[in-house]
């Protein structure tokens, strides 16, 4: 059966340390100059029906180091746009290419393309889960503080794509997680019931920071729901990750944003470019976390 990463519960607790350990060695030989092209002549489609700037970068760059070369797609400009349906687009894709990452709105058109595919697919974020996201960010506490089982983590905002991908990661690697978002702004209700014993909502933000190690934040209207910015930035404003909140959070916690960022919207501006700020090694980790996924599938 062809291995696709859709969410991060299509790993294992223990694939996913040693990915994560992986990610950091790739990340000790890039920076040493010590090629690792070990997929000569491999093929990575790019599938993107919304912006990307890390992902798209991260990807071709990655696969370019593996060895191998990547494609980029935009829907608009493939029969995607057009209608081609999912399932015969994936048939035909993947009988040229040795992996797919998708970027896209609905979760159940990459369910769908993958159902089809004859290769890996991988989830380059949709509206429901942003798991490539969760490899860098987990990569980058791992790097900093070891493992984050029975650690306490700090969701602020809206209960979105991130969120929901930060609910995966409570479970897979064992850590207590709190969301900190307005009422109405919470994640999927199903998510919340069988993840109840790691994660609780918490609504007033300054309560839910106290006793946690990590804490992370995201734009407070994803791509598709920019015509709602006004009233989300209202709602979620006494949620921005500031000074005043990292202040009772635990004395050496760490903050993370999977950019783009707006500043002085859901994180201060002095955050952004504070320097015990792990955000841009964050970012530059998409690299190294997703190498040592691209490794993984095409074993
Ligand atoms: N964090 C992230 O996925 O960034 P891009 O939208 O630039 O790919
Ligand atoms: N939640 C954001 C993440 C961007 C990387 C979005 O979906 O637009």
């Amino acid at each position: 059966m062809t291995r696709h990463f859709l969410t991060l519960n299509d790993l294992t607790p223990n694939e996913c340390r040693d990915l994560l350990a992986r990610a950091s060695e790739l990340k000790a030989l890039q920076r040493s100059g010590i090629a690792h092209a070990n997929f000569p002549g491999k093929v990575l489609a790019m599938i993107f029906a919304k912006a990307s700037t890390r992902t798209r970068v991260s990807f071709e760059a990655g696969m370019v180091q593996l060895g191998g070369s990547a494609l980029f797609l935009s829907s608009a400009d493939t029969q995607l746009g057009r209608g081609e349906p999912i399932e015969d687009s994936a048939r035909v894709i993947s009988s040229m290419v040795d992996l797919v990452m998708i970027r896209t709105f609905a979760h159940s058109d990459v369910e769908r393309f993958a159902a089809h595919s004859q290769v890996p697919v991988i989830n380059g974020l949709t509206d429901d889960f942003h798991p490539c996201q969760l490899l860098a960010d987990m990569q980058t506490w791992f790097e900093h503080r070891g493992d984050i089982a029975g650690r306490r983590v700090c969701w602020l905002g809206d209960g979105n794509n991130m969120c929901q991908s930060y609910m995966n990661a409570a479970k897979l690697l064992d850590f207590e997680l709190i969301i900190a978002c307005p009422e109405g702004y919470e994640p999927a209700g199903d998510l919340l019931a069988q993840n109840g014993d790691r994660v609780r909502i918490v609504h007033d933000p300054k309560d839910a920071v106290q006793g946690c190690h990590l804490l992370v934040t995201d734009v407070w209207a994803s791509m598709g729901q920019e015509q709602e910015q006004n009233i989300r930035a209202r709602a979620m404003a006494p949620f921005q990750l500031n000074a005043d909140l990292l202040a009772r959070a635990e004395s050496d916690a760490l903050y993370m944003h999977c950019l783009p960022a707006h500043r002085g919207e859901e994180i201060s501006a002095e955050l952004m470019d504070a320097s015990g700020s792990v955000i841009w090694e964050e970012a530059e980790n998409r690299l190294h976390a997703q190498k040592a996924l691209m490794e993984l599938l095409l074993k």
